[in-house]
């Protein structure tokens, strides 16, 4: 186990998770845990990540120099590069230029850390501060223009450092700086595999539920089936699945839905619960209060389920229920001081307290990336394993303005044919996922054929991610945009306009409501 120390940036994930590329199991604690709760957990490395302060800001957080003496292996980078510095007796200070993106760097002597690195090459800076003077015992391996001492190493100690972000793709070289810390400095075992992963979880979800039933709640989306599929391998068929169509999924999606999943589990409860959702949709508009109606109604859908499913359960039978929570939402909960609700994110995981049910949550320890290796190493469809994230509320999200069945069913022709292209041009996995966006109160002038038209556009929201939290727009090719658009125009009758959303998150999130 490493431990990431998270000093409030947006990176400690992306350590996280590349550390665990490089086959190791690593974990987020926050900045504030104490030296003692971390050494019980016994880390085979411990390493800061960067952060928005500077060393010397009021209120900066701080390390417990008692760290640097535990005979644990740190790792710093960026704002936990300089705090090492800073704590073992070197020098840090403000040398008034920031260096900001992408960095020419020059090596000096590699030293293990950057064993095998050219030179010098680019790596992906943001720091006003800087080391000046590298603690005693520690060899200066790299430097910058600005930066005198931008990379060190003390091998009889376990300990080195980088002012650059080495877990950022525009590093070059990064995951191999991390490496060469975890496997040839700290020493760490290189056992995280998801053959491991499987196996470990198997076992635990057995003895977890014992001789019980379970049930699953399937949304269509990966997390859900492999969860499932986890818990499927494990208790065989004391589990039962239940998909609820709310009558806001997309163009042939439940039938495509039921079709793989019935490959791959033994019973499977489609629920049809179009009716119901549109009522009580009917007339809303407002998005937090489409999503709240949304999470209800399934909630009282699978309430019912419940019912169907554990009808005769005995008196003192635990019911369990899995849900597909991953690693990202345990330590956002985990951090919740401060944080504010963008969006009342509704999955189907989104279920009350009172449910009484018993949680497996196999997933709780991993990332999105991981989980897919899991569901490839039970075998899952890689239509399955790869589907791009729909949201829970499904298209009722997507339709700005209040949710019919007519607008729907437009929305679904736009959408069916702007995800065809996107399979067609070989963009599925490069794009993240397209949501198309229905403008249901807003009506343009266009002209078809000898008529003038009247009709609502659409909007194409094509983003690049990694994990969701940050996204670019997408440059999709002018070929296929052209494609996209001709076709929605001239199949779509009620569409008469496309364009494209160019926002990048933040600011814009990756959904419209
Ligand atoms: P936003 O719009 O917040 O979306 O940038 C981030 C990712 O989450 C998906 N999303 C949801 N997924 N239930 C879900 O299961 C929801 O209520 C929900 N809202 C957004 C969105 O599609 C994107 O992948």
């Amino acid at each position: 186990l490493v431990l990431v120390v998270d000093f409030g940036a947006q990176y400690a994930q992306l350590i996280a998770r590349r550390v665990r590329e490089a086959r190791v199991y690593s974990e987020i604690v926050p900045h504030g845990t104490s030296v003692e709760e971390m050494l019980e957990r016994k880390p085979a490395a411990i390493i800061l990540s960067g952060g928005p302060s500077s060393v010397y800001a009021d209120g900066a957080p701080g390390v417990d120099p008692a760290i640097f003496t535990s005979g644990v292996p740190v790792f710093g980078m960026c704002y936990g590069f300089q705090l090492m510095a800073q704590g073992l007796g070197g020098e840090v200070a403000s040398t008034g230029t920031r260096e900001y993106g992408r960095t020419p760097v020059t090596v000096s002597q590699p030293g293990t850390l950057l064993e095998g690195m050219p030179a010098a090459h680019n790596v992906w800076m943001s720091h006003g501060d800087t080391v000046v003077q590298a603690p005693s015992g520690f060899s200066v391996l790299a430097s910058t223009e600005v930066t005198p001492v931008a990379a060190f190493e003390d091998l009889e100690r376990r300990m080195a450092g980088v002012q650059w972000h080495p877990e950022v793709l525009h590093s070059e070289h990064g995951q191999q700086v991390l490496e060469h810390f975890l496997h040839d400095i700290a020493g760490c075992r290189q056992t995280w595999t998801m053959l491991n992963v499987v196996e470990e979880q198997v076992e635990k979800i057995r003895e977890q539920v014992g001789e019980g039933r379970a049930i699953c709640a399937l949304s269509g989306g990966v997390d859900s089936a492999v969860a499932a599929a986890l818990v499927q391998r494990a208790i065989g068929d004391r589990l039962t699945c239940v998909y609820v169509d709310h009558g806001m999924m997309r163009q042939g999606e439940t039938e495509q839905v039921r079709k793989d999943f019935e490959e791959v589990f033994d019973s499977l409860d489609v629920v049809d619960a179009e009716d119901q959702f549109l009522t009580a949709l009917a007339g809303v508009t407002e998005p937090e209060t489409k999503r709240k109606i949304i999470g209800h109604e399934f909630i009282r859908t699978f309430e019912a389920a419940q019912v169907r499913v554990f009808g005769d359960a005995k008196e003192g039978e635990t019911a369990f229920l899995v849900q597909g929570t991953l690693y990202p939402d345990v330590v956002e909960s985990g951090g919740g001081a401060g944080t504010s609700t963008i969006k009342s994110h509704h999955n189907v995981g989104g279920l009350p307290d009172d449910l009484n049910f018993d949680l497996v949550e196999p997933l709780r320890a991993l990332f999105k990336d991981e989980v897919r290796a899991v569901g490839e190493q039970l075998g899952l469809p890689e239509r399955m394993v790869w589907r791009q994230p729909f949201p829970g509320p499904g298209l009722g999200i997507r339709i700005i303005g209040e949710v019919t069945k007519d607008r729907l069913d437009t929305l679904r022709q736009a959408d069916a044919i702007a995800r065809e292209e996107l399979t067609k041009a070989g963009l599925d996995r490069e794009i993240w996922q397209m949501p198309v966006v229905l403008l249901a109160d807003v009506r343009s002038v266009g002209v078809q054929g000898d008529g003038r038209t009247y009709g609502h556009p659409v909007v194409l929201r094509p983003v690049t991610s990694e994990d969701a939290m940050t996204a670019d727009w997408a440059r999709l090719p002018y070929e296929v945009m052209e494609k996209i658009s001709t076709r929605i125009t001239n199949e779509v009758a009620e569409v008469n306009r496309v364009t494209i959303d160019i926002t990048s998150k933040p600011p814009g999130t990756i959904e419209w409501e």
